[in-house]
């Protein structure tokens, strides 16, 4: 068995809440690829059934769709990447604005090797989490618009901000799930084939 090295390679998944990135095309990567898939979001919605006065906190944020302090979502981000004991993460909603970005660049030291932007119109994504199943207390209209906002607003800087190095592969996510993934996958598999 290969040894796990101190710093894993990281792949950042962007894209607006809806775009497809947890439910279709990052379980693809794990099934198929074998990454370890952390959504921030999911360990952020974990948390917030903890019961203590952070978890409390993070369920009102999501609620507003705003974005919660870093310290929370990174410590979650650290822990489950330790655990999770794998070379290859795929860091899913996350960095969603400066602050997420530029505090987990100085506290792990990690750059990722590049981004996957799905990038999806607004009307699509509308109806995609309008029509998701998932009790989600942010999935309804008022919270909805709330977080397109926020994306664009503070979630979009940090795509241009790694456009500018280079490092984002932008994905057209209005289209089958098969398709967009026909896309994805020769990206990841060339980024294994190169570290092997
Ligand atoms: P995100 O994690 O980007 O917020 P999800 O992966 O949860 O989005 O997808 C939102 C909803 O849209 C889910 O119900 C999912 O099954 C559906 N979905 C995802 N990708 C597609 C696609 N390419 N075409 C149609 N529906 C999709
Ligand atoms: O990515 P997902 O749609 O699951 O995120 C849901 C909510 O979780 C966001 O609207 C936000 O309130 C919170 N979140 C956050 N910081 C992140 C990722 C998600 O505050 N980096
Ligand atoms: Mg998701």
């Amino acid at each position: 068995m290969q040894a796990v090295k101190a710093k894993p390679q990281v792949i950042f998944v962007l894209g607006g809440p809806g775009s497809g990135k947890g439910t279709q095309q990052c379980a693809k990567m794990v099934e198929e690829l074998g990454l370890l898939h952390l959504s921030a979001g999911d360990l952020l919605r974990a948390h917030m059934k903890s019961g203590t006065p952070d978890g409390n906190m993070v369920a009102e944020m999501i609620k507003q769709g705003q974005i919660v302090p870093s310290r929370v979502t990174i410590s979650l981000l650290e822990e489950a990447m330790l655990k999770g004991g794998k070379q290859q993460v795929l860091i899913d909603g996350f960095p969603r604005n400066e602050e997420n970005r530029s505090a987990f660049e100085s506290q792990t030291g990690i750059e990722p090797e590049f981004v996957l932007f799905f990038d999806c119109p607004e009307a699509v994504m509308e109806q995609r989490l309008l029509s998701r199943q998932a009790g989600r207390t942010d999935d309804n209209i008022e919270t909805i618009r709330k977080r397109f906002k926020v994306f664009v607003d503070s979630s979009m800087p940090i795509i241009n901000f790694y456009e500018q190095k280079g490092k984002v592969r932008k994905i057209n996510a209005d289209r089958s799930p098969d398709e967009v993934y026909a896309d994805v996958q020769p990206l990841v598999r060339g980024l294994q084939a190169s570290s092997l």
